[in-house]
């Protein structure tokens, strides 16, 4: 491997929590929804023997990439170009109705963000597209182009927690009318030319707003809301789900979803036993979220700000309301 391609390859986050999180055992079936680089996928065939892994991506070119990195544990892996919304189809596919196991690793892959052709990255000449799948959806570039200035203003501040949305959206709405801005170049000096954003210290003056736009482009909250009770519902009793998130949005759905899973009850609480019928599906494993240690941040950087919280089905409080003590 050249040092180019060691730099590109996608380290696994949080991969020994992960591991111990989802109580891996030989023989078990896990699902991954997020392949990526196919780290996380590769140590479970690896260290497990006899688990199957089902793989989906909905990036070809990360699918691609798993099929290479898997390709010595035969049918063992069995990969699909799939958005994780649809995971029940593929693990009907495997003949199965439930897995032990789903990870969930969010966000973007170190060959995404460093392939100048996908435009995720504001440090790299590209064009302004940031599509995971690229036969989904519209280009970063038609949002820039095409939104007007209050809609923009609100999806950098919804999406980006952007302070400075209003003016970074007028200062889009500016240049576009002199020339389209189609590349993330561009994008990022117009950002970085707000006043003030030179100001911003530890992250580029670039980083909301680009964050703001991959999740739009990819409806990667969307996609994490629907995920979740999916992937609980195709768990067997006692079987895990493990999410790793990388920014409060994210993080938040998933604490919120997990919560609501253990404690569905809606009655109101003045009344004493529950009437809606609503039923726990199991409970949090993590009270708090699992960060990585300060060593692994050292050696990869990517890894700051992951937040890990598991859920496990069943063996929870039964019918009624939950243990207040998680919330
Ligand atoms: C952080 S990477 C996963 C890295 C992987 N765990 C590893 O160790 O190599 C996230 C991957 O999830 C994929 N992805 C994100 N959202 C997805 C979705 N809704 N459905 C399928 N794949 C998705 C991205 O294309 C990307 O390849």
């Amino acid at each position: 491997m050249t040092g180019n391609e060691a730099a590109r390859r996608h380290v696994p986050v949080l991969l020994e929590e992960v591991l111990d999180g989802l109580r891996i055992r030989q023989g078990g079936v896990y699902l991954d929804g997020t392949l990526g680089g196919g780290g996380h996928a590769r140590e479970i065939l690896e260290r497990y023997a006899g688990t199957r892994v089902i793989g989906l991506d909905r990036d070809p070119e990360a699918l691609e990439e798993a099929a290479g990195t898997l390709a010595g544990y035969g049918d063992r892996a069995l990969l699909h170009r799939m958005d994780f919304r649809r995971m029940a189809e593929a693990i009907r596919a495997s003949g199965l109705q439930r897995v032990d196991g789903i990870i969930l690793d969010l966000g973007v892959s170190s060959m995404q963000l460093e392939s100048d052709r996908r435009g995720f990255s504001f440090t790299r000449e590209g064009p302004l597209d940031m599509r995971m799948d690229p036969d989904q959806g519209c280009p970063a570039s038609e949002i820039v182009n095409s939104w007007d200035r209050e809609d923009l203003a609100r999806l950098l501040t919804r999406y980006g927690e952007e302070k400075r949305a209003r003016s970074i959206a007028a200062a889009i709405v500016r240049e576009r009318a002199t020339a389209p801005i189609t590349t993330t170049g561009h994008l990022a000096r117009v950002v970085t030319s707000v006043p003030g954003m030179n100001r911003i210290r530890n992250i580029h003056p670039a980083t909301r707003t680009f964050q703001a736009l991959r999740i739009e482009v990819n409806d990667e909250l969307g996609a994490l809301e629907e995920a979740i009770p999916e992937g609980v519902k195709h768990l067997v009793d006692g079987g895990r789900m493990a999410v790793i998130s990388f920014h409060s949005l994210e993080d938040r759905i998933v604490k919120r979803s997990f919560r609501r899973l253990e404690s569905p009850c809606t009655c109101p609480r003045e009344l004493p036993e529950c009437r809606c019928g609503k039923v726990s599906e199991g409970k949090v494993i993590t009270r708090k979220p699992v960060v990585p240690s300060a060593e692994e941040v050292g050696t990869n950087p990517r890894s700051r700000s992951a937040r890990l919280r598991i859920f496990e089905k069943g063996g929870g409080k039964g019918k009624g309301k939950g243990d207040k003590a998680w919330q």
